[in-house]
């Protein structure tokens, strides 16, 4: 079952917004600075694109609802960020090869899990040759029904990505979301060129 995200956006309907960047991510980077341009997939109200800009990268929020993205372009700016209107699996052709990075959290899980491999062409799509791609993977969600986050196995990861990037790193992050603490894995993967 899919999920009306705009619709959702619209009602403030967002239980997954926690109001400031994915604890992941800041402990990523306060032990590697990240540069460069970005793409942050399917950003919500962009806590994580704002992140990202603050510390110098150039930075792309893109989400399909369009709710969400005008809550995003309503925070002061911070840095080098803008935001997108898109469907991840329909982005402007521009985009394509234009990114060092795409940072990814709770897009995945959001999509239907038939779509995991459009979602994996759509990022090594965009990203630049060599590229890479900083991920949270929610492992073991707590609800595990029929509509998102939809969990992801480990050995699913490594099937779905193999055949367009190379995993670099995979580790269990120390800081988690209240609640989220054990169900996640980051991972870093290298766009194969
Ligand atoms: C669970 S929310 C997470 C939002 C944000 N990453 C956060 O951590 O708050 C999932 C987001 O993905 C967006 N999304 C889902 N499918 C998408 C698609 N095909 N293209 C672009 N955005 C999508 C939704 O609109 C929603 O904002």
């Amino acid at each position: 079952m899919g999920l009306d995200w705009e619709q959702r956006y619209q009602s403030l309907d967002t239980p997954w917004d926690k109001g400031k960047a994915t604890p992941g991510l800041l402990e990523f980077l306060s032990n590697h600075p990240l540069s460069g341009k970005i793409l942050v997939v399917g950003c919500g109200y962009g806590h994580d694109v704002r992140a990202l800009s603050q510390q110098g990268c150039q930075v792309v929020g893109v989400d399909f609802a369009p709710s969400a993205i005008a809550a995003a372009q309503s925070f002061p700016t911070v840095g080098d960020e803008t935001y997108l209107i898109a469907d991840i699996f329909n982005l402007p052709k521009e985009l394509d090869s234009s990114f060092d990075w795409v940072w990814e959290h709770t897009c995945f899980c959001a999509i239907a899990p038939e779509q995991r491999p459009n979602y994996v062409k759509s990022v090594a799509t965009v990203l630049k040759r060599s590229g890479k791609l900083l991920a949270v993977f929610f492992v073991n969600p707590p609800n595990q029904g029929n509509g998102p986050p939809y969990g992801v196995k480990v050995n699913e990861l490594d099937e779905l990505f193999a055949p367009h990037f190379t995993l670099l790193e995979d580790w269990q992050p120390a800081q988690a979301y209240p609640g989220w603490e054990g169900r996640e894995r980051m991972r870093l993967l290298q766009k194969n060129d």
